[in-house]
């Protein structure tokens, strides 16, 4: 049984994580297969917009596999950290927008995961949050970095330092999640979003991606030096001509 699955609809791929009986926690081989799952989409045209959720009504992911960090070395420990961080580092390089559907509970490397997304939809029983201090670790697969980029510093440490759990409502007020929706309709919606994006051209939202996730770690002059190329590469395609030709002939009517 694939510990992570995928089914595509058109231009719409979504990734499930198949591993509900241990509420979709990640061990090596979750990991592993996370990465070859979205390096094979990021190389595939045909995908527009890429959806991530958990296997089941309970969870997105419990995180990184406590049964397995339990035994391992220092030196251990890094090689699984970086095969956490080559996931998250996949997922958000892939040149398809992400939308993480957070199914339920999204702890550490969960919470991780759906940060390295582009947008978060949450279903009402999400809990999600950096429990790592209460097993003696700090997040290790990008949460020390990328959490403070999304919510702030001050809700970032909040969280990593009391290792709470926050519910739908509060990650959705302090920008931890986009949007929140009944649990029956959240693949629905996030599917609905997907499509929507999947009907815009795939060059500008691509360039999109690039710029803004390329900029938001840089100095203003140089996000801006990269929207210019982004802006440029945008003209060379054929998405341009067509689409604006589309409008300027609709006005003409
Ligand atoms: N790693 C390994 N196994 C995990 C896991 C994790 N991160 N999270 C849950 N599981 C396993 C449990 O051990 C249990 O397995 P078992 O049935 O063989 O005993 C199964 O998943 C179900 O979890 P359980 O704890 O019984 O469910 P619950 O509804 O009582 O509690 C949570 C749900 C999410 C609150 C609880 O599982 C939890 O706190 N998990 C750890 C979260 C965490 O600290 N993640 C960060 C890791 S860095």
């Amino acid at each position: 049984m694939a510990l992570v699955k995928t089914e595509t609809d058109g231009q719409v791929c979504t990734v499930t994580i198949n591993r509900p009986d241990k509420l979709n926690a990640m061990n090596t081989e979750v990991a592993g297969e996370l990465v070859s799952t979205f390096t094979e989409i990021s190389g595939d045209d045909s995908i527009r917009v890429v959806i991530l959720t958990g296997e089941g009504p309970k969870a997105f992911s419990a995180g990184a596999d406590i049964a397995y960090m339990a035994g391992i070395s220092a030196d251990e420990s890094v090689r699984y950290a970086m095969l956490g961080q080559q996931v998250t580092n996949t997922i958000e390089q892939a040149p398809q927008p992400v939308i993480a559907a957070v199914n339920g509970f999204a702890l550490g490397g969960g919470c991780e995961v759906a940060l390295s997304c582009d947008i978060r939809i949450a279903s009402e029983n999400a809990r999600m949050g950096q429990p790592e201090v209460t097993i003696g670790i700090p997040p290790g697969w990008g949460g020390t970095q990328r959490l403070m980029r999304i919510v702030g510093v001050a809700n970032a440490k909040d969280l990593v330092y009391t290792g709470r759990m926050v519910k739908a409502d509060e990650a959705l007020r302090i920008g931890l999640v986009n949007k929140v929706v009944p649990q029956e309709s959240l693949m629905d919606e996030a599917r609905d979003t997907a499509r929507a994006i999947a009907s815009n051209s795939s060059m500008g939202v691509r360039m999109s991606k690039v710029a803004i996730n390329r900029g938001r770690n840089a100095d203003l002059d140089t996000g801006l030096s990269i929207e210019l190329l982004a802006w440029r590469n945008s003209f060379t395609h054929t998405d341009r001509k067509t689409m604006m030709d589309a409008f300027l002939s609709r006005s003409k009517k």
